[in-house]
Protein backbone atom coordinates (compact mmCIF):
# COMPACT_ATOMS: atom_id res chain seq x y z
CA UNK A 1 0.00 0.00 0.00
CA UNK A 2 1.15 3.62 -0.86
CA UNK A 3 2.33 5.68 1.70
CA UNK A 4 0.42 8.61 2.56
CA UNK A 5 3.11 11.15 2.96
CA UNK A 6 2.27 14.77 3.82
CA UNK A 7 3.14 17.28 1.51
CA UNK A 8 4.50 21.18 2.21
CA UNK A 9 4.90 23.98 -0.54
CA UNK A 10 6.77 27.77 0.69
CA UNK A 11 6.22 30.43 -1.18
CA UNK A 12 9.39 33.04 -0.36
CA UNK A 13 9.20 36.39 -1.36
CA UNK A 14 12.27 38.95 -0.72
CA UNK A 15 16.14 38.75 -0.54
CA UNK A 16 18.04 35.85 -0.16
CA UNK A 17 18.22 35.73 3.77
CA UNK A 18 15.01 34.78 3.42
CA UNK A 19 15.52 32.03 0.56
CA UNK A 20 18.05 30.96 3.00
CA UNK A 21 15.48 30.86 5.72
CA UNK A 22 12.64 28.98 3.89
CA UNK A 23 15.51 26.09 3.52
CA UNK A 24 15.46 25.76 7.47
CA UNK A 25 11.99 26.34 7.11
CA UNK A 26 11.67 22.98 4.75
CA UNK A 27 14.60 21.12 7.39
CA UNK A 28 11.89 21.40 9.94
CA UNK A 29 9.04 20.43 7.71
CA UNK A 30 10.98 17.69 6.40
CA UNK A 31 12.33 16.67 9.72
CA UNK A 32 8.80 16.51 10.94
CA UNK A 33 7.75 13.82 7.88
CA UNK A 34 6.58 16.25 5.50
CA UNK A 35 8.13 16.33 1.44
CA UNK A 36 8.31 19.02 -0.86
CA UNK A 37 5.59 19.74 -3.43
CA UNK A 38 5.42 22.67 -6.09
CA UNK A 39 1.37 23.21 -5.32
CA UNK A 40 -1.04 24.38 -3.49
CA UNK A 41 -3.40 22.10 -4.58
CA UNK A 42 -1.21 18.72 -3.56
CA UNK A 43 0.09 20.38 -0.39
CA UNK A 44 -0.90 20.07 3.16
CA UNK A 45 0.68 22.95 4.52
CA UNK A 46 1.34 26.06 2.46
CA UNK A 47 3.86 28.11 4.22
CA UNK A 48 4.15 32.04 3.33
CA UNK A 49 7.48 33.53 3.92
CA UNK A 50 6.98 37.19 3.59
CA UNK A 51 8.81 40.23 2.50
CA UNK A 52 7.56 43.78 3.83
CA UNK A 53 10.63 45.89 1.97
CA UNK A 54 8.16 47.61 -0.51
CA UNK A 55 4.89 48.35 -0.72
CA UNK A 56 4.08 46.03 -3.88
CA UNK A 57 5.54 43.29 -2.15
CA UNK A 58 3.31 43.41 0.32
CA UNK A 59 0.39 44.06 -2.23
CA UNK A 60 1.92 40.46 -3.80
CA UNK A 61 1.49 38.73 -1.13
CA UNK A 62 -2.05 39.49 0.21
CA UNK A 63 -3.27 38.60 -2.90
CA UNK A 64 -1.46 35.38 -3.26
CA UNK A 65 -2.95 34.73 0.61
CA UNK A 66 -6.33 35.52 -0.85
CA UNK A 67 -6.21 33.53 -3.75
CA UNK A 68 -5.95 30.36 -1.20
CA UNK A 69 -9.02 30.85 0.20
CA UNK A 70 -11.01 28.85 -2.74
CA UNK A 71 -8.66 25.64 -2.41
CA UNK A 72 -8.62 25.52 1.88
CA UNK A 73 -12.61 25.79 1.15
CA UNK A 74 -12.24 22.60 -0.46
CA UNK A 75 -9.43 21.23 1.58
CA UNK A 76 -10.35 22.72 5.39
CA UNK A 77 -7.32 20.55 6.87
CA UNK A 78 -4.80 22.25 4.75
CA UNK A 79 -2.60 24.29 7.17
CA UNK A 80 -2.29 28.07 6.36
CA UNK A 81 1.28 29.60 7.79
CA UNK A 82 2.19 33.19 7.01
CA UNK A 83 5.63 33.74 8.13
CA UNK A 84 8.44 36.37 7.85
CA UNK A 85 9.13 40.23 7.84
CA UNK A 86 5.44 40.78 7.14
CA UNK A 87 4.00 39.32 9.71
CA UNK A 88 6.83 40.72 12.32
CA UNK A 89 5.30 44.33 11.96
CA UNK A 90 3.91 45.98 14.70
CA UNK A 91 0.00 44.90 14.77
CA UNK A 92 0.29 42.94 10.99
CA UNK A 93 -0.85 39.76 12.59
CA UNK A 94 -3.77 40.78 13.92
CA UNK A 95 -4.82 42.38 10.51
CA UNK A 96 -3.87 39.22 8.87
CA UNK A 97 -6.37 37.14 11.03
CA UNK A 98 -8.76 39.20 10.82
CA UNK A 99 -8.72 39.87 7.41
CA UNK A 100 -7.87 36.02 6.36
CA UNK A 101 -9.69 34.14 8.86
CA UNK A 102 -9.09 30.60 6.98
CA UNK A 103 -4.97 31.22 7.98
CA UNK A 104 -4.08 28.89 10.95
CA UNK A 105 -0.75 30.23 11.75
CA UNK A 106 1.06 33.38 11.88
CA UNK A 107 4.79 34.03 12.81
CA UNK A 108 7.21 36.45 13.02
CA UNK A 109 11.31 36.71 12.00
CA UNK A 110 12.06 35.59 15.38
CA UNK A 111 9.80 33.06 16.06
CA UNK A 112 11.03 30.33 13.41
CA UNK A 113 13.19 28.20 15.30
CA UNK A 114 10.24 27.26 17.17
CA UNK A 115 8.16 26.69 14.08
CA UNK A 116 7.96 22.94 14.85
CA UNK A 117 6.09 23.65 18.23
CA UNK A 118 3.77 25.96 16.84
CA UNK A 119 2.96 23.72 14.05
CA UNK A 120 2.26 21.24 16.76
CA UNK A 121 0.23 24.02 18.98
CA UNK A 122 -2.26 24.14 15.96
CA UNK A 123 -2.76 20.29 15.33
CA UNK A 124 -3.43 19.69 18.80
CA UNK A 125 -5.30 22.95 19.93
CA UNK A 126 -7.44 23.40 16.76
CA UNK A 127 -7.04 26.74 17.47
CA UNK A 128 -5.09 29.47 15.41
CA UNK A 129 -1.64 30.40 16.82
CA UNK A 130 -0.19 33.78 16.67
CA UNK A 131 3.35 34.50 17.99
CA UNK A 132 5.14 37.34 16.75
CA UNK A 133 8.23 38.39 19.29
CA UNK A 134 10.89 40.90 19.76
CA UNK A 135 14.09 38.51 20.63
CA UNK A 136 14.89 35.02 19.84
CA UNK A 137 18.21 32.82 21.17
CA UNK A 138 20.21 32.95 17.49
CA UNK A 139 21.90 30.02 18.53
CA UNK A 140 18.55 27.92 18.01
CA UNK A 141 18.22 29.22 14.57
CA UNK A 142 21.51 28.26 13.80
CA UNK A 143 21.29 24.71 15.43
CA UNK A 144 18.18 23.82 12.41
CA UNK A 145 18.66 21.14 9.75
CA UNK A 146 18.38 23.20 6.65
CA UNK A 147 16.94 21.22 3.57
CA UNK A 148 19.34 23.37 0.67
CA UNK A 149 17.32 24.20 -2.42
CA UNK A 150 19.98 25.80 -4.71
CA UNK A 151 22.25 23.07 -6.42
CA UNK A 152 26.03 23.85 -6.65
CA UNK A 153 24.89 27.08 -4.14
CA UNK A 154 24.63 27.51 -0.82
CA UNK A 155 23.82 30.19 1.73
CA UNK A 156 25.78 30.86 4.72
CA UNK A 157 24.33 33.10 7.79
CA UNK A 158 27.43 34.98 9.03
CA UNK A 159 24.74 37.61 10.88
CA UNK A 160 21.59 38.30 11.62
CA UNK A 161 19.81 42.15 11.71
CA UNK A 162 21.09 45.39 11.30
CA UNK A 163 21.39 48.71 13.26
CA UNK A 164 21.96 50.82 10.47
CA UNK A 165 18.28 52.33 10.39
CA UNK A 166 18.51 54.03 6.59
CA UNK A 167 15.36 56.27 7.34
CA UNK A 168 13.51 54.64 4.32
CA UNK A 169 13.72 51.24 5.66
CA UNK A 170 11.66 48.78 7.93
CA UNK A 171 14.02 46.11 7.90
CA UNK A 172 15.61 46.83 11.07
CA UNK A 173 12.14 47.23 12.47
CA UNK A 174 11.59 43.54 11.31
CA UNK A 175 14.76 41.58 12.24
CA UNK A 176 16.44 43.29 15.48
CA UNK A 177 20.08 44.35 16.22
CA UNK A 178 22.95 43.09 14.32
CA UNK A 179 24.04 39.46 16.11
CA UNK A 180 27.26 37.87 14.46
CA UNK A 181 28.00 34.15 14.72
CA UNK A 182 30.88 33.12 16.09
CA UNK A 183 34.11 32.51 13.28
CA UNK A 184 34.35 28.73 14.37
CA UNK A 185 30.77 27.86 13.96
CA UNK A 186 30.89 29.93 9.71
CA UNK A 187 34.41 28.07 9.26
CA UNK A 188 32.94 24.96 10.00
CA UNK A 189 29.61 25.09 8.22
CA UNK A 190 31.60 26.33 5.24
CA UNK A 191 34.20 23.81 5.26
CA UNK A 192 31.02 20.91 5.67
CA UNK A 193 29.08 22.46 2.78
CA UNK A 194 32.45 21.83 0.50
CA UNK A 195 33.05 18.69 1.47
CA UNK A 196 29.38 17.63 0.64
CA UNK A 197 30.44 19.27 -2.75
CA UNK A 198 28.95 23.06 -2.84
CA UNK A 199 30.94 25.25 -5.06
CA UNK A 200 29.52 28.59 -4.16
CA UNK A 201 29.11 29.94 -1.00
CA UNK A 202 27.45 32.86 -0.79
CA UNK A 203 28.15 34.89 3.19
CA UNK A 204 24.81 36.93 4.21
CA UNK A 205 24.35 39.56 6.87
CA UNK A 206 22.03 43.11 5.75
CA UNK A 207 25.65 44.42 6.28
CA UNK A 208 28.22 42.38 6.30
CA UNK A 209 30.72 45.35 6.37
CA UNK A 210 29.92 45.44 10.15
CA UNK A 211 30.36 41.77 11.05
CA UNK A 212 32.20 41.38 14.60
CA UNK A 213 32.34 37.64 15.84
CA UNK A 214 34.64 36.30 17.98
CA UNK A 215 37.28 33.89 17.14
CA UNK A 216 38.26 30.63 18.65
CA UNK A 217 40.23 32.35 21.19
CA UNK A 218 37.53 34.76 21.98
CA UNK A 219 39.12 37.79 20.28
CA UNK A 220 36.64 40.22 18.31
CA UNK A 221 37.44 39.77 14.52
CA UNK A 222 36.88 41.48 11.54
CA UNK A 223 34.95 40.57 8.36
CA UNK A 224 38.27 41.32 6.25
CA UNK A 225 39.48 38.36 8.89
CA UNK A 226 36.63 36.29 8.27
CA UNK A 227 37.10 36.73 4.94
CA UNK A 228 40.78 35.76 4.98
CA UNK A 229 39.93 32.77 6.96
CA UNK A 230 37.55 31.54 4.87
CA UNK A 231 40.00 31.93 1.57
CA UNK A 232 42.28 28.75 2.89
CA UNK A 233 40.36 25.35 2.11
CA UNK A 234 42.99 25.22 -0.54
CA UNK A 235 41.93 21.07 -1.19
CA UNK A 236 38.87 22.40 -2.68
CA UNK A 237 37.83 24.66 -5.77
CA UNK A 238 34.98 27.01 -4.71
CA UNK A 239 34.14 30.62 -4.63
CA UNK A 240 32.86 32.97 -1.87
CA UNK A 241 30.59 35.97 -2.30
CA UNK A 242 28.85 37.96 0.41
CA UNK A 243 25.97 40.25 0.69
CA UNK A 244 25.19 43.28 1.15
CA UNK A 245 28.09 45.47 1.75
CA UNK A 246 27.99 48.93 3.26
CA UNK A 247 29.85 51.57 1.98
CA UNK A 248 30.19 53.24 5.17
CA UNK A 249 31.84 50.03 5.99
CA UNK A 250 33.62 48.61 3.71
CA UNK A 251 37.62 48.71 4.54
CA UNK A 252 40.61 49.10 2.76
CA UNK A 253 41.72 45.82 4.71
CA UNK A 254 38.83 44.20 3.66
CA UNK A 255 39.29 45.29 -0.90
CA UNK A 256 43.06 43.82 0.64
CA UNK A 257 41.51 40.41 1.18
CA UNK A 258 39.55 40.50 -1.91
CA UNK A 259 41.97 41.34 -4.25
CA UNK A 260 44.81 38.97 -3.05
CA UNK A 261 41.91 36.10 -2.63
CA UNK A 262 42.19 32.59 -4.46
CA UNK A 263 38.30 32.23 -3.74
CA UNK A 264 36.58 35.62 -3.18
CA UNK A 265 34.38 36.94 -6.08
CA UNK A 266 35.52 40.37 -8.03
CA UNK A 267 31.95 41.39 -8.27
CA UNK A 268 31.09 43.03 -5.14
CA UNK A 269 27.65 44.54 -4.82
CA UNK A 270 27.53 48.15 -3.38
CA UNK A 271 24.50 50.16 -2.87
CA UNK A 272 24.93 53.75 -3.51
CA UNK A 273 20.98 54.36 -2.92
CA UNK A 274 21.20 57.98 -4.27
CA UNK A 275 23.99 60.25 -5.70
CA UNK A 276 23.46 63.21 -3.89
CA UNK A 277 24.63 64.41 -0.64
CA UNK A 278 21.59 65.84 0.80
CA UNK A 279 19.50 62.77 0.07
CA UNK A 280 22.50 60.63 1.47
CA UNK A 281 22.04 62.59 4.93
CA UNK A 282 18.29 62.17 5.11
CA UNK A 283 18.42 58.90 4.12
CA UNK A 284 21.10 58.26 7.34
CA UNK A 285 23.56 56.36 5.57
CA UNK A 286 26.75 58.11 6.94
CA UNK A 287 28.86 58.27 3.64
CA UNK A 288 28.46 61.00 0.97
CA UNK A 289 29.31 60.37 -2.66
CA UNK A 290 33.06 61.21 -2.77
CA UNK A 291 33.48 58.58 0.08
CA UNK A 292 31.80 56.02 -2.47
CA UNK A 293 33.35 57.12 -5.52
CA UNK A 294 36.76 56.83 -3.77
CA UNK A 295 35.97 53.32 -2.70
CA UNK A 296 35.20 52.53 -6.22
CA UNK A 297 38.58 54.05 -7.41
CA UNK A 298 39.97 52.17 -4.74
CA UNK A 299 38.37 48.99 -5.48
CA UNK A 300 39.55 49.45 -9.72
CA UNK A 301 42.87 50.12 -8.62
CA UNK A 302 43.41 46.68 -6.31
CA UNK A 303 41.24 44.86 -8.24
CA UNK A 304 41.21 45.36 -12.21
CA UNK A 305 39.08 43.21 -12.79
CA UNK A 306 36.53 43.59 -10.66
CA UNK A 307 32.74 44.59 -11.07
CA UNK A 308 30.13 46.59 -9.25
CA UNK A 309 26.37 46.45 -8.16
CA UNK A 310 24.12 48.51 -6.92
CA UNK A 311 20.64 49.57 -5.38
CA UNK A 312 19.42 52.75 -5.97
CA UNK A 313 16.33 54.53 -4.64
CA UNK A 314 14.50 57.35 -6.66
CA UNK A 315 11.69 59.88 -5.34
CA UNK A 316 13.20 59.58 -1.71
CA UNK A 317 11.58 62.53 -0.01
CA UNK A 318 12.87 65.94 -1.19
CA UNK A 319 14.67 64.36 -3.92
CA UNK A 320 14.86 67.16 -6.60
CA UNK A 321 15.93 66.91 -10.43
CA UNK A 322 19.57 68.36 -9.61
CA UNK A 323 19.65 65.05 -6.46
CA UNK A 324 18.69 62.83 -9.69
CA UNK A 325 21.22 64.00 -12.13
CA UNK A 326 23.69 63.24 -9.38
CA UNK A 327 22.63 59.84 -9.49
CA UNK A 328 22.51 59.18 -12.88
CA UNK A 329 26.29 60.50 -12.54
CA UNK A 330 27.63 58.17 -9.87
CA UNK A 331 25.78 55.17 -12.47
CA UNK A 332 28.21 56.68 -15.29
CA UNK A 333 31.36 56.49 -13.04
CA UNK A 334 30.75 53.35 -11.68
CA UNK A 335 29.84 51.80 -14.74
CA UNK A 336 27.82 48.93 -12.65
CA UNK A 337 27.39 45.43 -13.89
CA UNK A 338 24.35 45.73 -12.73
CA UNK A 339 21.56 47.97 -10.93
CA UNK A 340 18.57 47.36 -9.26
CA UNK A 341 16.68 50.78 -9.07
CA UNK A 342 13.40 51.05 -6.79
CA UNK A 343 11.07 53.89 -6.44
CA UNK A 344 10.84 54.56 -2.84
CA UNK A 345 7.68 53.40 -0.86
CA UNK A 346 6.85 54.57 2.12
CA UNK A 347 6.69 52.11 5.30
CA UNK A 348 4.69 52.59 8.26
CA UNK A 349 7.21 53.54 11.45
CA UNK A 350 10.27 54.70 9.48
CA UNK A 351 11.13 58.15 9.57
CA UNK A 352 10.62 58.52 6.16
CA UNK A 353 7.38 58.18 5.98
CA UNK A 354 6.85 61.21 8.19
CA UNK A 355 8.69 63.50 6.02
CA UNK A 356 6.18 66.29 4.53
CA UNK A 357 8.01 66.31 0.87
CA UNK A 358 7.30 63.42 -0.81
CA UNK A 359 7.48 63.00 -4.29
CA UNK A 360 4.58 63.13 -7.11
CA UNK A 361 3.84 59.41 -8.12
CA UNK A 362 4.18 60.65 -11.85
CA UNK A 363 8.20 62.19 -10.96
CA UNK A 364 9.24 58.82 -9.14
CA UNK A 365 8.07 56.88 -12.28
CA UNK A 366 9.59 59.13 -15.06
CA UNK A 367 13.10 59.35 -12.55
CA UNK A 368 12.80 55.53 -12.81
CA UNK A 369 12.20 55.10 -16.20
CA UNK A 370 15.34 57.18 -17.03
CA UNK A 371 17.43 55.49 -14.46
CA UNK A 372 16.47 52.31 -16.35
CA UNK A 373 17.26 53.90 -19.80
CA UNK A 374 20.69 54.75 -18.52
CA UNK A 375 21.05 51.00 -16.89
CA UNK A 376 20.16 49.19 -20.03
CA UNK A 377 23.01 51.58 -22.12
CA UNK A 378 25.62 51.00 -19.67
CA UNK A 379 24.93 47.16 -18.69
CA UNK A 380 24.79 46.56 -22.82
CA UNK A 381 27.81 48.36 -23.71
CA UNK A 382 29.41 46.40 -21.37
CA UNK A 383 28.02 43.13 -21.64
CA UNK A 384 28.79 43.78 -25.64
CA UNK A 385 32.75 44.49 -24.41
CA UNK A 386 32.48 40.51 -23.33
CA UNK A 387 32.28 38.73 -26.71
CA UNK A 388 35.46 36.97 -27.76
CA UNK A 389 36.57 36.81 -24.23
CA UNK A 390 36.86 33.56 -22.22
CA UNK A 391 36.10 33.20 -18.59
CA UNK A 392 36.00 30.19 -15.82
CA UNK A 393 32.44 29.50 -15.29
CA UNK A 394 30.93 27.79 -12.72
CA UNK A 395 28.13 25.18 -14.04
CA UNK A 396 25.07 25.44 -11.89
CA UNK A 397 22.33 23.80 -13.93
CA UNK A 398 20.75 21.92 -16.82
CA UNK A 399 17.61 22.68 -19.03
CA UNK A 400 16.90 19.51 -20.67
CA UNK A 401 14.33 20.83 -22.96
CA UNK A 402 16.43 23.83 -24.12
CA UNK A 403 19.25 21.56 -24.00
CA UNK A 404 21.24 24.51 -22.66
CA UNK A 405 23.71 25.08 -19.70
CA UNK A 406 23.82 27.59 -17.59
CA UNK A 407 26.40 28.94 -14.97
CA UNK A 408 27.72 32.14 -13.63
CA UNK A 409 30.87 34.59 -13.97
CA UNK A 410 32.89 35.31 -10.88
CA UNK A 411 31.16 38.66 -11.37
CA UNK A 412 27.56 36.59 -10.88
CA UNK A 413 26.47 37.18 -14.38
CA UNK A 414 25.00 34.31 -15.90
CA UNK A 415 25.93 32.87 -19.00
CA UNK A 416 23.90 30.00 -21.03
CA UNK A 417 25.62 27.46 -23.20
CA UNK A 418 25.46 23.79 -24.95
CA UNK A 419 27.36 21.06 -23.44
CA UNK A 420 26.80 17.96 -21.84
CA UNK A 421 24.78 17.77 -18.23
CA UNK A 422 27.81 15.90 -16.66
CA UNK A 423 29.84 20.05 -16.44
CA UNK A 424 26.80 20.60 -13.92
CA UNK A 425 28.90 21.57 -10.77
CA UNK A 426 32.31 21.82 -12.54
CA UNK A 427 34.27 25.24 -13.02
CA UNK A 428 35.26 25.56 -16.78
CA UNK A 429 36.13 28.09 -19.43
CA UNK A 430 33.87 29.51 -22.12
CA UNK A 431 34.05 32.16 -24.72
CA UNK A 432 31.27 34.46 -24.83
CA UNK A 433 29.87 34.09 -28.10
CA UNK A 434 27.02 36.48 -28.77
CA UNK A 435 25.01 39.17 -26.15
CA UNK A 436 21.91 39.84 -27.06
CA UNK A 437 20.31 43.08 -24.59
CA UNK A 438 23.04 42.16 -21.90
CA UNK A 439 21.93 38.25 -22.01
CA UNK A 440 25.07 36.55 -22.71
CA UNK A 441 25.52 33.65 -24.39
CA UNK A 442 28.67 31.34 -24.82
CA UNK A 443 30.43 28.41 -25.93
CA UNK A 444 32.75 25.96 -24.19
CA UNK A 445 36.54 26.54 -24.63
CA UNK A 446 37.89 23.54 -26.51
CA UNK A 447 35.04 22.03 -27.74
CA UNK A 448 33.18 21.57 -31.15
CA UNK A 449 31.81 24.68 -32.74
CA UNK A 450 28.72 22.74 -33.99
CA UNK A 451 26.28 24.23 -31.57
CA UNK A 452 23.70 26.98 -32.18
CA UNK A 453 21.71 28.69 -29.85
CA UNK A 454 18.13 29.38 -30.76
CA UNK A 455 17.02 30.91 -27.47
CA UNK A 456 15.17 33.80 -28.47
CA UNK A 457 12.98 34.66 -25.39
CA UNK A 458 15.65 32.99 -22.92
CA UNK A 459 14.91 33.97 -19.22
CA UNK A 460 17.10 34.71 -16.92
CA UNK A 461 16.04 32.74 -13.89
CA UNK A 462 16.79 34.74 -11.14
CA UNK A 463 13.43 35.53 -9.78
CA UNK A 464 12.50 33.09 -6.78
CA UNK A 465 9.52 33.12 -5.15
CA UNK A 466 8.55 29.60 -5.09
CA UNK A 467 10.82 27.13 -3.59
CA UNK A 468 10.63 24.04 -5.22
CA UNK A 469 13.42 21.55 -4.94
CA UNK A 470 16.17 22.27 -7.70
CA UNK A 471 16.39 18.86 -7.97
CA UNK A 472 17.22 18.48 -11.40
CA UNK A 473 20.68 19.77 -11.04
CA UNK A 474 20.95 18.32 -7.30
CA UNK A 475 20.75 14.87 -9.26
CA UNK A 476 23.30 15.25 -11.83
CA UNK A 477 25.68 16.83 -8.80
CA UNK A 478 25.20 13.62 -7.12
CA UNK A 479 25.70 11.82 -9.90
CA UNK A 480 28.60 13.24 -10.76
CA UNK A 481 29.61 12.60 -7.35
CA UNK A 482 28.54 8.89 -7.99
CA UNK A 483 31.01 8.79 -11.04
CA UNK A 484 34.11 10.60 -10.05
CA UNK A 485 33.99 8.46 -6.41
CA UNK A 486 33.79 5.09 -8.48
CA UNK A 487 36.18 6.16 -11.10
CA UNK A 488 38.68 7.04 -8.13
CA UNK A 489 37.87 3.36 -6.68
CA UNK A 490 38.98 2.00 -10.25
CA UNK A 491 41.82 4.23 -10.32
CA UNK A 492 43.33 2.95 -6.72
CA UNK A 493 42.23 -0.64 -7.68
CA UNK A 494 44.68 -0.83 -10.22
N1 LIG B 1 20.85 45.62 3.69
C1 LIG B 1 20.95 45.87 2.35
C2 LIG B 1 19.69 45.87 1.54
C3 LIG B 1 18.39 45.66 2.10
S1 LIG B 1 16.99 45.97 1.20
C4 LIG B 1 21.66 47.17 2.17
O1 LIG B 1 21.73 47.99 3.03
O2 LIG B 1 22.12 47.37 1.08
C5 LIG B 1 17.43 45.98 -0.49
C6 LIG B 1 17.22 47.30 -1.17
O3 LIG B 1 15.86 47.68 -1.13
C7 LIG B 1 17.94 48.47 -0.54
O4 LIG B 1 19.28 48.52 -0.88
C8 LIG B 1 17.16 49.64 -1.07
O5 LIG B 1 17.67 50.08 -2.30
C9 LIG B 1 15.76 49.07 -1.30
N2 LIG B 1 14.79 49.60 -0.34
C10 LIG B 1 14.79 49.45 1.01
N3 LIG B 1 13.74 50.11 1.55
C11 LIG B 1 13.07 50.69 0.52
C12 LIG B 1 11.90 51.51 0.43
N4 LIG B 1 11.22 51.88 1.50
N5 LIG B 1 11.51 51.91 -0.79
C13 LIG B 1 12.19 51.56 -1.91
N6 LIG B 1 13.28 50.79 -1.88
C14 LIG B 1 13.73 50.35 -0.69
FE1 LIG C 1 17.95 48.71 5.52
FE2 LIG C 1 19.98 50.35 5.65
FE3 LIG C 1 19.95 48.18 7.18
FE4 LIG C 1 20.29 47.95 4.56
S1 LIG C 1 21.69 48.96 5.98
S2 LIG C 1 18.93 46.75 5.83
S3 LIG C 1 19.02 49.58 3.73
S4 LIG C 1 18.56 49.90 7.32
FE1 LIG D 1 12.28 41.73 2.59
FE2 LIG D 1 12.84 41.06 5.04
FE3 LIG D 1 14.61 40.64 3.15
S1 LIG D 1 11.80 42.89 4.41
S2 LIG D 1 14.17 42.24 1.68
S3 LIG D 1 12.65 39.68 3.30
S4 LIG D 1 15.03 41.19 5.27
Amino acid sequence: MEKNVKKYLILTYGCQMNVHESEKLAGILETNGYECCTNAIDADIVVFNTCAIRENAEEKIFGNIGELKNIKIAKPDMIIAIGGCMSQQKNYADEILKKYPYVDIVFGTHNLADFENLLKKRKESGKKVSEITEDETIALRDRLTIARTSGVNAWVNIMYGCNNFCTYCIVPYVRGREVSRPEEDILREVKQLLSEGYKQITLLGQNVNSYKGKDKDGNEISFAKLLFDLDNFDEYKYRIRFMTSHPRDLSSETIDVIAKSKHICHGIHLPVQSGSNSVLKVMNRHYDIERYNSLVKEIRDKIPDSELTTDIIVGFPGETEDDFEQTLEVMRYAEYMQIFGFIYSKRKGTPAEKMTNQVDTKVKKERLSRLLELKNEIINRRTAEMKGKEYEVLVESYDENKNLLYGSLDSGKTISFAGPKTCVGEFIMVRVKEVRKSVIYGEIVNLDETISFAEKNFKHPIEVSILPKDQNSMKILRQNKQKKKEEDNKKSQK
